[in-house]
């Protein structure tokens, strides 16, 4: 089984790659599902069929049978899930949270995220898939989407045990004023249903032996700056990136209008050997036309992938790692590539580190021998944040 996501920049063919990628997975014998979460359906037109909320049968003869699917974001669940946001937010109130931050911590889980993550684990835990290909929507909702399944868990965990035991207490109470919400048994049920497949989706994400994101680009340089930036907030999140894709790349004998195009991508191109060498690069050249339909995306792949394997599992470094380099120091190291340390933050919040990088961040709930230190520095270097901890003298004897 293996999953694969896609994601980038607007435009620069994300649907185009993660559609044959796929098709070259069926090509070679495997059953696979591409499936978008890109609310802009074009999945559809660059396969050339109409595809709807379920897997729909693409091509089946020769190959190993390709599907695709559009996840409908607009379904009834929505409706449900927004009322367990709105119920949240008020119990949140009522438990003396400030309204700004209860807004802030009941608007973070957005209704299309959930479902559509949820519609990736119903489909990789169907085992009718050898592959699924997830076309993502451009870089900035795909972060929220991939940070979502732990900053739901993180929230659900402490809202709810606190929100629960006040509900106990104060049901027979609450009862007695108009207006006040009363959690039906069926708002917990689906809160905590929903939090288990959450962390089921969240297991399945960062699976070494499963998943992996690959970043589609363009060589230019604004492009290339944003994937950048991408790879060092996919990584902050935990995600392994095993591949970049450079898409779009003028023949060096363009004509005259082109021949300017050609020279400034080959300069990006330099760059993207040299800085994003630690992974995979493919590359695809600009077409003459639109690579839409089959025969076109098979194409498409075989200049991508070449003679490499589309579903290699690339080693990447552990996202990670806990060290103990003497009794009196521990280091847990963050991989954070091309993160540029004046946008790099670190706060320690009792159990929790809390990592900014520019407008990303990640609470990271500490190892059980790291609650009991101190945190004492923090240093980035060649892409990997350093945290130093040494013993706290007092929690260290107690345990
Ligand atoms: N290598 C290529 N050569 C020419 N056109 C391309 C190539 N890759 C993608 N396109 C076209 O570029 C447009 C955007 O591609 P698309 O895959 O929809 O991007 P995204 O999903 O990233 O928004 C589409 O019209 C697509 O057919
Ligand atoms: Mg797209």
């Amino acid at each position: 089984m293996r999953v694969l996501l896609f994601t980038g920049k607007g435009g620069v063919g994300k649907t185009t790659t993660s559609a044959a990628t796929a098709a070259s997975a069926a090509a070679r014998g495997l059953k696979t599902l591409v499936l978008s979460t890109d609310p802009a359906h074009s999945l559809a037109d660059a396969l050339g069929v109409e595809l709807g909320d379920e897997p729909t049968e693409i091509a089946a003869d020769s190959l190993g049978g390709l599907y695709g699917m559009q996840i409908d974001t607009q379904r009834a669940f929505e409706a449900s899930w927004r009322e367990i946001q709105h119920y949240l937010r008020e119990v949140l109130e009522q438990g003396g949270v400030d309204p700004i931050e209860a807004e802030e911590l009941t608007v973070l889980p957005g209704a299309e995220e959930v479902l559509a993550l949820l519609e990736l684990r119903a489909q990789v835990s169907s085992g009718r898939w050898d592959v699924v290909v997830v076309d993502c929507a451009p870089t900035a909702e795909t972060l929220r989407l991939l940070a979502l399944p732990e900053a739901l868990g993180w929230y659900m965990e402490r809202v709810f045990p606190v929100e629960r035991r006040m509900v106990r207490t104060l049901r027979p109470v609450l009862s007695h004023f108009a207006g006040v919400p009363m959690p039906p048994d069926r708002v917990f049920a689906a809160v905590e249903r929903l939090h288990a497949e959450l962390a089921d989706v969240r297991r399945l994400l960062i699976d070494p032996s499963t998943t992996s994101v690959r970043v589609v680009l363009t060589p230019e340089s604004v492009v290339v700056a944003e994937s950048r930036r991408t790879l060092t907030s996919l990584a902050l999140h935990g995600y392994r990136v095993d591949g970049v894709v450079v898409n779009r790349i003028f023949p060096a004998d363009s004509g005259s209008f082109a021949a300017g195009w050609a020279a400034a991508q080959a300069e990006q191109l330099a760059g993207i050997e040299s800085s994003f060498g630690a992974v995979p690069v493919w590359r695809s050249g600009y077409l003459p036309t639109e690579p839409v339909g089959l025969p076109a995306l098979l194409a498409l792949a075989e200049d991508v992938y070449a003679d490499s394997d589309p579903l290699a599992v690339t080693e990447t470094p552990e996202p990670m790692t806990v060290e103990r380099l003497s009794a009196e120091e521990f280091v847990l190291t963050v991989s954070l590539p091309h993160a540029d340390k004046r946008e790099v933050d670190v706060v320690r919040k009792g159990d929790e580190l809390v990592l900014t990088v520019g407008s990303q961040r990640r609470v990271l709930a500490l190892p059980s021998a790291l609650r009991r230190c101190i945190a004492d520095g923090a240093g980035l270097r060649d892409g990997r944040l350093r945290v130093r901890f040494r013993p706290d003298p007092d929690l260290w004897m107690r345990a």
